[in-house]
């Protein structure tokens, strides 16, 4: 069985996440995704607006994620991946290169973002539809 993982915070879930899934799982047979944690995304000063049992709940609902773990530190990659036995390590390509020392240990492949969609762009939108409202 070849097992593939990614990361991500995976936050307001949109079409742009749902590709990078899909074709990563396309990639094997089993997904597991790493999902920033809370605390996590605070060192990366990042604020989702799902806290990360509500993110998970969402995760695991969709068809292409068999298992999702926590993220929780920049280190964990190593032992992740030999831990969970996993072939392919699958990012967007806004991390290209960062992940390069794991071709020790397993496939490193960088997908093409999806353009015009993030999670911070819809958390931008939705203010300025708010603003509109009043
Ligand atoms: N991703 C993608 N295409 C997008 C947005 C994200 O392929 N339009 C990928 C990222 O490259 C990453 C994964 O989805 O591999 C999770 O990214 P995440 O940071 O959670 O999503 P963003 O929408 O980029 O979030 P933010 O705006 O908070 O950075």
């Amino acid at each position: 069985m070849k097992k593939i993982i990614t990361y991500g915070t995976f936050d307001l879930i949109h079409s742009g996440h749902i590709h990078i899934l899909r074709r990563a799982k396309e990639m094997g047979d089993y997904l597991i995704v790493g999902l920033s944690t809370d605390e996590f995304n605070m060192k990366k000063s990042k604020e989702a607006y799902y806290n990360y049992d509500d993110r998970k709940l969402i995760m695991e609902a969709i068809r292409y994620v068999d298992m999702v773990i926590p993220e929780k530190t920049w280190d964990q990659k190593i032992t992740d991946v030999k831990k969970h036995d996993i072939d392919t390590f699958v990012m967007g390509d806004d991390w290209r290169g960062e992940f390069d020392f794991l071709h020790e240990y397993c496939d490193v492949v960088y997908l093409p973002r999806t353009r015009g969609i993030s999670s911070t762009r819809i958390k931008n939108n939705m203010i300025h539809l708010r603003d509109d409202l009043y």
